[in-house]
């Protein structure tokens, strides 16, 4: 197949736009999202604003998806598949969103547009909610759609100082030769045992996509944050009200890094653990140069706070204003909500842009110019 850069791209579920930043070598000719303020971030990072479509995806008929798409991107809502959520499954109302898009994607095959390459994202949660049985249903759906597929876990932290691990499902019309065997560090554990428990006709469709790990992250997480005299801390009495809700050992990691008499940066989230059956609030705090995974603001309890310890004193903060862009790898160039709930709340459920950048380099467009590599 000829180069033809670049390639065109429908991006589904779009909020931001990361994904579609991260796809480098494609052109979105088509985006949706049915949330308004992210729609507007969208249209306000972006040269050609109304390509994007503010509408549930269960709304839209394939008469609104112009020409043909090499790549039809689906960060579908993964509130219902989340393993840290309710898990209700793909049949749920949000997680259902997905076949909003599928119905998209059948209607353009009757046409014969069918998209070369679907890239799904979603969390881990995808592969075992409802006992893997919405895992294998989507897999099946790319299978009766004349897609050969195969997933690969990818974590944030391998580029950016943020954990964030998430699937990507990447399925290629284009028939691609060799299934080879999962032995990568992107094919993980938990997706070699997805792959493992899907029938024998789907696993006779999947291809190990081989994904190389980028070179050694050389930022942390203190290297993106904002100056300390450019931020609001919280005062004593607020800081110490939080850090006792340490369990001990995460108590003993903020004593270790007060005790190591440098500039340590801590994150820390406040989760609800149950602790001899009781719900107990806990503060969890992590000192290994990561941010936790960043989430939707919901209660206020999934702000995420910056703990920093030097000459002898300890100070709590938010996470705030562009940091949490900048752990998804967002220049400071890119337009974020004046709120900062909005920000957070766009932050939260985004892809990281080099993750994406990683996966359009090494594996979307070599699909398309016919030069894939797989494990074979
Ligand atoms: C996981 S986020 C994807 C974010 C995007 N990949 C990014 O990097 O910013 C899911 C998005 O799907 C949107 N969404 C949820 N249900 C939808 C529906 N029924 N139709 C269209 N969009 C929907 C949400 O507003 C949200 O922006």
């Amino acid at each position: 197949m000829a180069n033809r850069e670049p390639f065109s791209l429908y991006e589904f579920f779009a909020g931001g736009g990361l994904a579609g930043l991260g796809l480098h070598g494609f052109r979105t000719t088509f985006a949706n999202d049915l949330d308004g303020a992210k729609a507007a971030s969208w249209r306000a990072n972006h040269a050609e604003p109304d390509i994007l479509k503010l509408a549930d995806v269960w709304d839209l008929t394939p008469d609104d998806l112009p020409g043909h798409a090499d790549l039809a991107w689906a960060s579908s809502p993964c509130q219902d598949v989340s393993l840290a959520g309710a898990r209700g499954g793909l049949d749920a109302r949000r997680s259902g969103a997905f076949w909003g898009f599928w119905r998209l994607m059948t209607g353009l095959a009757g046409q014969g547009r069918t998209p070369g390459l679907i890239v799904i994202e979603n969390v881990m949660g995808l592969l075992t909610s409802n006992q893997g049985r919405d895992f294998a249903a989507v897999c099946r759906a790319l299978h009766d759609g004349g897609y050969v597929f195969g997933a690969v876990e990818a974590d944030a932290a391998l580029w950016l100082p943020q954990s964030r691990p998430r699937l990507f499902l990447i399925a290629s019309r284009p028939p691609v030769a060799g299934a080879g065997e999962g032995a990568d560090p992107f094919h993980s554990p938990r997706i070699r045992a997805a792959h493992g428990a899907l029938p024998d006709d789907l696993k006779a469709g999947w291809v190990w996509w081989r994904l190389s790990a980028p070179p050694r992250r050389n930022t942390d997480l203190a290297a993106l944050l904002q100056p300390d005299d450019a931020v609001a801390w919280l005062d004593e009495d607020k800081a110490a009200a939080l850090l006792n809700l340490l369990s001990p050992l995460h108590r003993a990691r903020l004593d270790a890094a007060a005790a190591s008499g440098e500039r340590r940066v801590g994150a820390a989230y406040r989760r609800v653990r149950l602790e001899n059956d009781v719900k107990v609030q806990r503060l969890e705090i992590r000192f290994d140069g990561l941010a936790g995974c960043l989430r939707t603001p919901a209660g206020g309890s999934s702000r995420q706070f910056v703990v920093v310890c030097q000459n002898g004193q300890t100070r709590v903060r938010r996470l705030t204003g562009r940091e949490p862009a900048r752990l998804m790898g967002l220049p400071d160039s890119y337009a974020l909500p004046t709120s900062e709930v909005a920000a957070l709340k766009l932050m939260g459920d985004a892809v990281a842009v080099p993750v994406v950048r990683a996966l359009a380099d090494q594996i979307l467009r070599p699909l398309l110019e016919g030069a894939v590599r797989t494990a074979a």
